[in-house]
């Protein structure tokens, strides 16, 4: 099953599911919408395995390895974020 990790945890949730499964991992959102930039999250391992950036995180000039992750979802596999 495709599965959310941090260094100390982790979450299996289903393909295609919304990365605001993170959460229950200690991650904040604010909007919801790709705005407010709260959910902006550095990824470790697995960034392939996420659905490409939204033109919401495109205008947000963020680092590759960083995503809004109110706008990505977990397509596959194993992403790793970088939370204790
Ligand atoms: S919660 Fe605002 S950008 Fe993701």
């Amino acid at each position: 099953m495709p599965t959310i990790k941090t260094n100390s945890r982790r979450l299996t949730t289903i393909a295609g599911a919304s990365m605001e499964a993170a959460a229950e991992l200690g991650v904040l959102f604010g909007c919801h919408s790709g705005v407010c930039g709260k959910c902006a999250t550095t990824v470790l391992a697995g960034l392939n395995n996420l659905s490409g950036p939204t033109p919401e995180e495109k205008a947000k000039g963020l680092d590759p390895a960083r995503r809004l992750l109110c706008q990505c979802r977990l397509t596959k596999g194993t992403v790793k974020l970088d939370l204790d």
